[in-house]
């Protein structure tokens, strides 16, 4: 497939064929980032970076990317005048296998294997025996005119390249009782036979990126898996594909903030890396990244301190990570009656211990967006004797606090790598998302939230 100019990454595309190709296209975070961040481009945002000074006027659109994996475009409203931030956030990365700086390795003269190691919590049994490939990005040294630069490029080997075998089970006779996966002996992915010059890997992935491999200086790759998303079932329901979590929140949150607007406020939307490994990261959704954005926003809007404060406390956030779908083989996985299923529409999570940011607040202002949108919800809760998952919106209340509700689709399968979900639930995510776009919360007089009609 090649670097990202010359794939088809460019014309990011609506509905669920949009999905469908942003998913394929978007092996590793890096490449999503890059896709939503063509597609902002072609729909008229402006660059800002974080080194420059920001010139923000009201009806303006712009957006910022932090290492080159997250991204944060906003909207102000045409008759902006202190409105609050109206934000959804999401995540770009996925459970997957990362390749190790020295990543050859070799088996009895015979076998070149790649060196990788776990990055968040994957299926590992979901990677074996089916074809994957290595993307990411390559850092590459350019020099003149006074200055070494660092270009980042991103690649994708874009061929079925590497797979992880299974032993036999001549060779492993418990393999389907009670099979456990170490990730330093047993996950390692077949690359050659053993014809290859050591370094083959990173001289391919440097030819693909136009490079001389001594200008490689770093890089960031992962493995992938090569089966491309599909449709399925009898009245084609479903959806299967790699890194559902969390591409179609990412998606479905960009096509609603693209669809909605508000003349009022600040429309953001947000798309984070690191949320599989915790989210403390400089570009995690526990770094200074949103609130660095929202208040140089602000403040080149003209608004001081004071007046941020004010903002924020009449702003609201919709944290958007995918929920577990009730399981066909173990519906006793799931609470009784807090318990979703696919193509049931927008999920919204709640825990007591708010894992989840959802409470009464911020779940009676987003049931009444999605009633306003005619879009169906249903609740989440962990069976209370399973500790369940997290997400990126309570770790994100850190650094920025608001009012914030936890929402997602149903799936199965999470952190496989081919995961399923509903294919009706794209719609309604991406229909409630553009209700929120276009409302505005507002912090009223006694305290309490309200929104405009
Ligand atoms: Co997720």
């Amino acid at each position: 497939m090649g670097t990202i100019e010359n794939s088809a990454a460019g014309s990011l595309m609506s509905g669920l064929s949009g999905l469908m190709e942003f998913l394929k296209n978007s092996p590793t975070a890096f490449h999503a980032v890059e896709n939503i961040r063509i597609r902002l481009e072609t729909e008229g945002f402006e660059r800002l970076t974080e080194a420059d000074a920001w010139n923000i006027t009201p009806g303006g659109k712009y957006y910022t990317v932090r290492g080159g994996s997250s991204i944060i475009a906003f909207r102000v409203g045409e008759k902006f005048a202190g409105g609050g931030f109206m934000i959804a956030a999401s995540h770009s990365d996925s459970p997957c296998f990362k390749l190790k700086p020295n990543c050859e390795l070799n088996v009895k003269g015979q076998y070149v294997q790649l060196n990788t190691e776990g990055y968040g919590g994957m299926i590992c049994s979901s990677w074996m025996d089916r074809p994957l490939s290595v993307a990411g990005r390559l850092l590459v040294r350019k020099t003149g005119r006074g200055v070494t630069e660092f270009e980042s490029r991103l690649v994708d080997l874009g061929r079925d390249l590497v797979l992880i075998p299974n032993l036999a089970i001549h060779m492993n006779r418990r393999v389907n009782d009670s099979q456990s996966y170490n990730k330093q002996t047993d996950m390692l992915p077949l690359f050659s036979c053993g014809n290859t010059d050591s370094g083959e890997l990173l001289r391919m992935a440097a030819e693909l990126a136009g490079a001389e491999p001594q200008d490689v200086l770093g890089s960031d790759l992962c493995l992938y898996n090569r089966t491309e998303p599909t449709v399925w079932g009898a009245g084609n329901e479903f959806i299967s594909s790699g890194r559902l979590d969390d591409l179609e929140c990412a998606f479905c949150s960009l096509e609603g903030f693209l669809a909605g607007r508000n003349e009022k406020t600040i429309q953001v939307f947000c798309c984070f890396d690191n949320e599989e490994v915790g989210s403390h990261t400089k570009q995690g959704a526990v770094s200074t990244f949103l609130p660095d954005v929202l208040r140089r926003a602000a403040s080149a809007l003209g608004a001081d301190g004071e007046e941020f404060r004010r903002m924020a406390a009449g702003s609201f956030m919709l944290s958007c990570d995918n929920a577990h779908a009730v399981h066909p083989n173990h519906p006793e996985k799931t609470d009784t009656k807090n318990c979703v299923y696919m193509n049931g529409g927008v999920v919204i999570k709640y825990n007591s211990a708010q894992k989840y940011t959802t409470d009464g607040v911020s779940m009676a202002v987003f049931r009444e967006l999605c009633g306003r949108a005619g879009v169906p919800v249903q609740y989440f809760a962990n069976r209370s004797d399973e500790p369940g998952g997290s997400t990126l919106g309570n770790l994100a209340m850190a650094q920025f606090s608001v009012n914030t509700v936890d929402i997602g689709l149903a799936q199965l399968a999470m952190h496989s790598a081919y995961e399923t979900a509903g294919a009706e639930d794209p719609g309604y995510m991406t229909a409630a998302c553009r209700e929120f776009f276009s409302a505005r919360v507002f912090a009223a007089r006694d305290g309490s939230i309200a929104l405009e009609d």
